[in-house]
């Protein structure tokens, strides 16, 4: 079943036409891997999906239902969650505040909490600490763990390994296959090797259009096509 699909998605931001056509369908489940060199167009998609720049309208529809022109807040409701490239976390707060706060009700549900201690081990340990004296991998887990604190559907996480030493890109990549099993993922990534470990459907962006689409094991397979997508060499 798809659950998101992007058809001749146009973003406009103030003068400059960024997203020309995008272009592809998230089915329910698994991670979705979106690729693209610097300046693609990856995090505009993902803003635009949430609403945060007006796409086309009737270019995003998430469930069957087209949510384009709909406010980021009500995008969110439907069962949309995004964690930005900056993580959108409050330094000045407990990773306890920080969890409270994305809760629809500003209080837990002890099971989806457990749930979060169990992928995040350290989020418990850290409980009590200002989100800023937290390493960048915690802070990244508390961004996600602000995503997951309410049920979703799909989440939107933008480069999350960035800058992170490769033994918690790899407890991060364990944490992403747990939290797939019951929430899908749309996952732009630099980082090749981690996209391609986690990713089943994936898309290529480059200049603001989709340029490839389709299964992650065709495309880890094909060194040629990801030296021209991608500028990777094999
Ligand atoms: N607020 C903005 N105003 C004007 N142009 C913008 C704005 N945000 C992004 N752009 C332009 O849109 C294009 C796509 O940017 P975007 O941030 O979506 O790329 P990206 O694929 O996420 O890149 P990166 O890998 O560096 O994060 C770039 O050329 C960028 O300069
Ligand atoms: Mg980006």
């Amino acid at each position: 079943m798809t659950l998101l699909s992007l058809q001749n998605m146009k973003t406009q931001i103030g003068q400059y036409h960024v997203l020309h056509d995008i272009s592809f369908e998230v089915p329910q489940g698994g991670v979705f891997v979106l690729l693209g060199r610097n300046g693609a167009g990856k995090t505009t998609t993902l803003r635009s999906i949430m609403g945060l720049w007006q796409p086309q309208p009737g270019s995003v529809t998430f469930k069957g239902k087209d949510i384009s022109t709909l406010a980021t807040a009500d995008i969110a409701r439907l069962g949309i969650a995004y964690v930005p490239e900056n993580m959108g976390i409050f330094g000045g707060l407990t990773v306890e505040e920080n969890l409270v706060l994305a809760t629809a009700k500003g209080r837990f549900d002890q099971t989806r909490l457990r749930r979060i201690y169990t992928l995040f081990p350290a989020l418990e340990q850290f409980w009590t600490k200002q989100a800023w004296s937290l390493s960048g991998g915690q802070k990244q887990m508390l961004a996600v763990a602000r995503a997951i604190i309410e049920p979703r559907d799909l989440i939107l996480i933008d480069e999350p390994t960035k800058g992170l030493a490769p033994s918690i890109v790899a407890a991060m990549g364990e944490a992403f296959r747990e939290i797939a099993q019951d929430t899908t993922i749309l996952l732009v990534e630099q980082n090749f090797n981690f996209a391609r470990s986690l990713g089943r459907d994936m898309a290529v962006i480059d200049d603001g259009r989709v340029v490839h689409r389709g299964t992650m094991a065709d495309f880890a397979a094909d060194t040629d096509l990801q030296g021209q997508l991608l500028g990777l060499s094999a």
